[in-house]
């Protein structure tokens, strides 16, 4: 597994990295199977996937219970990084709590449930206007100085915030939201974050599963994916048309959609690194080989007009 930096001379960590949220019910009804997911952790860490995302928030705690589990013994193998600050109940999102005395309670839970002493890298899920950005970032700042979190990271945020938040502690990785269906970043999130040297952990890459091919209009009644407007009626129809042109790609190149979907924001550079959910050991493989995948000049035309900024109708929990 390649090794990058994140962000500016930052810590080592693979190229490819392992989110963990769908393995727990984070918005309700059942999760995965625990044992399959313990063990995909540790198929993950043993094929050199140091990177795990989780947040204290999925699951209520289920998550970090999940990843402390599979670390057993094994500490050092892994790269750990928490997102905090979400409320949710019920399997519904409540809000934000980015008050320093919240954090500072969130913290000493994670790190209870994960059973280790030192988070890597610790990050606010999002930024509100309640509390300033200089008291949850000075918190995380004390927090690094106490040795209870290596770096600071921050996720879903704005340019403007960004430049923020690094004016009061360096920040070390941005997690957000990129995929050849969710581009608009690109204007100016990913610019400020390469002028700051701020790593980019690149997540959703398959846009909801909508790049993988395996879609097909309308989706089932009970589908979560039917509350955003990318996935109704119209929207839907001239969305998976676009994923036509991607299965096509696929196929000419023996590959599958989502491969082709990981691998061209693994292109992006050596400062992003894919983020992909996997909740078994079987996607492994295959979203590890997506990594040797690279594009002909006229394949990345191909790509960079079919799903050019706003080509995507619609839109998801991610707003822009
Ligand atoms: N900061 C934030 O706001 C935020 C928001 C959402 C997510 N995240 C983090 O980012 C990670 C990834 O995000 P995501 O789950 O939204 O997107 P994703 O990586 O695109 O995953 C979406 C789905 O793709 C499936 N998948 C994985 N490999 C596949 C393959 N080879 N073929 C077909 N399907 C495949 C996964 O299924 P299985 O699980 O069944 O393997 C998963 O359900 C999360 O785990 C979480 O840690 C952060």
């Amino acid at each position: 597994m390649k090794k990058i930096n994140l962000g500016h001379n930052g810590p080592l960590v693979s190229k490819l990295g392992l989110g963990c949220m769908r393995m727990s019910p984070v918005w309700g009804g059942k999760g995965q199977d625990e044992n399959e997911s313990v063990a995909t952790i540790q198929a993950a860490l043993d094929n050199g996937i140091n990177f795990l995302n989780t947040g204290d928030f999925y699951g209520s705690g289920h998550n970090e219970l999940l990843v402390g589990k599979a670390l057993k013994g094994r500490r050092d193998d892994a790269f750990i990084s928490v997102k905090f600050g979400g409320i949710i109940h019920g399997g519904r999102f409540l809000g934000l709590d980015l008050r320093p005395i919240a954090i500072r309670n969130f913290i000493d839970y994670s790190l209870v449930r994960l059973g280790i002493d030192t988070i890597d890298l610790y990050q606010p899920c999002r930024l509100d206007n309640v509390v300033p950005v200089e008291d949850v970032i000075g918190t995380i700042a004390d927090l690094i100085k106490e040795g209870k979190v290596r770096y600071l990271g921050v996720s879903e945020i704005t340019a403007e915030q960004l430049r923020k938040a690094h004016s009061v502690y360096p920040v070390t990785a941005l997690e957000i939201g990129y995929s050849l269906a969710e581009r608009t970043i690109e204007n100016d999130l990913i610019p400020a974050a390469r002028e700051l040297g701020v790593g980019v952990v690149a997540f959703a890459n398959t846009a909801e599963g909508l790049l993988s091919g395996d879609l097909a209009t309308p989706l089932a009644a009970g589908d979560y994916r039917n509350h955003f407007s990318r996935f109704q009626g119209g929207n839907l129809v001239r969305n998976l048309q676009l994923v036509e042109v991607l299965k096509s790609m696929a196929k000419e190149k023996g590959c599958t959609p989502t491969q082709l979907a990981i691998a061209w924001v693994n292109t992006q550079g050596n400062d992003v690194m894919p983020l992909v959910s996997m909740s078994r050991r079987s996607r492994l493989p295959e979203n590890i080989q997506a990594l040797d995948i690279t594009f002909t000049p006229e394949e990345l035309k191909t790509l960079d007009t079919t799903f050019a900024p706003g080509a995507i109708a619609g839109g998801t929990y991610l707003q822009r």
